[in-house]
């Protein structure tokens, strides 16, 4: 059985774990960084950076210790190289290249987004490529189809805003705290989704593609008409949302030959709403579905370690950079009016 350690620091959470080929999660920790940002209603880069600085080490320590093992026990060290913000990626990284210079392990550098792609597949071994993969994050919105390992035809992305992205400006807009998304979720459970009139932005358009910023701008005059109350608004935005992802879907699906389950995966997977509208879809179609637990959708070191069992037998330089982009399928034409999104 094979062991590997991940280390998660590309945004605001500073993870590590252990897990094992057998797909047990043997030890983790993860610390969120959530009350540092809280006052500036967002991530801050530079105290991003400095919080994972502090942090890692110890909790390095500490997942060994909590597992029992010795470092040399591992046979990977897999941490996210990017995308993400620069200043925590490469805290991440350096260590993990520290580590496994002094240890003479293999280093694995793991594209974040990958560890969200193969999250599904830690949490159930029943997953087989290839599947259909909505990968619902806070800096990605996209509809993939996963061949394998490393291999991801991108059909859909965002022309401007991410899914949870626009979750998350929605709470700021209604003043119901960070991080945004989960806060979004509570408020809407007590509202009517339909009492606010908001656009379903690229419904109906025959390209799969998404764009969230016109429901934002709507979600901020309904807001500012006085109109209506704080919950309404969040449950009609959080309605209109699962409305477009549905629909994007939809048309994305048709052109997928030969994949027989729809897989969600990213921070917004965590979302109860968002998963039933899944569950339904793909049930309409005839296709599974799967989820990873909530815990395995946000941020977190496990879905790194997976990804490093995943590419067992691979390692990467010490010399690698870290990536602040770092698209899936770099071969995927850029779309009109996406801007610098991936
Ligand atoms: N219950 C929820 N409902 C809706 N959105 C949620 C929920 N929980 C988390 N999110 C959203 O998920 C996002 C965080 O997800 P994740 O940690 O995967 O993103 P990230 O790592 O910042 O971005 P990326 O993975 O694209 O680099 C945030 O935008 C957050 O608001
Ligand atoms: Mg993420």
């Amino acid at each position: 059985m094979a062991l590997v350690l991940g280390i998660e620091s590309s945004c605001d959470e500073t993870a590590v774990a252990l897990v094992d080929s057998d797909r047990c999660i043997v030890a983790q920790r993860i610390a969120s960084q959530d009350a540092e940002h809280a006052p500036f209603g967002g991530v801050v880069p530079e105290i991003a950076a400095r919080a994972h600085a502090e942090r890692l080490a110890p909790m390095i320590d500490g997942v060994l210790t909590d597992a029992n093992i010795a470092l040399t026990d591992c046979d990977a060290i897999a941490a996210t190289a990017g995308p993400g913000l620069i200043g925590g990626v490469m805290v991440g990284l350096v260590s993990a290249k520290a580590l496994a210079m002094a240890t003479d392990i293999p280093l694995i550098a793991v594209n974040h987004l990958e560890g969200h792609a193969l999250s599904p597949r830690l949490a159930d071994e029943s997953i087989d490529f290839p599947y259909a993969l909505l990968l619902v994050s806070g800096g990605h919105c996209q509809i993939l189809r996963v061949e394998g390992v490393g291999q991801y035809r991108r059909l859909a992305t965002t022309i401007d805003d991410a899914l949870g992205e626009a979750f998350d400006k929605t709470a700021k807009i209604l003043k119901l705290g960070f991080p945004g998304g989960p806060a979004v979720e509570r408020k809407a459970m007590e509202g009517n989704p339909r009492a606010v009139p908001l656009p379903r932005p690229m419904v109906g358009s025959g390209e799969p593609h998404f764009s969230f910023a016109g429901l934002k701008s709507a979600v901020l005059r309904a807001h500012e008409s006085g109109r209506y109350e704080v919950a309404d608004i969040a449950a009609s935005f959080q309605q209109a949302a699962v409305d477009c992802v549905t629909d994007r879907l939809r048309i994305a699906l048709r052109s997928m030959t030969s994949v027989d389950t729809l897989v969600v995966a990213g921070g917004v997977a965590a979302n109860a709403t968002v998963r039933g509208a899944l569950e339904k879809l793909a049930a309409d179609h005839g296709m599974r579905f799967a989820a990873p637990p909530p815990a395995l959708c946000t941020d977190n070191a496990a879905m790194i370690a997976w990804a490093g069992i995943e590419r067992l037998g691979q390692s990467d330089p010490l010399d690698i950079s870290a990536r602040p982009r770092w698209p899936l399928d770099p071969e995927a034409e850029p779309v009109r009016g996406a801007g610098v999104k991936a």
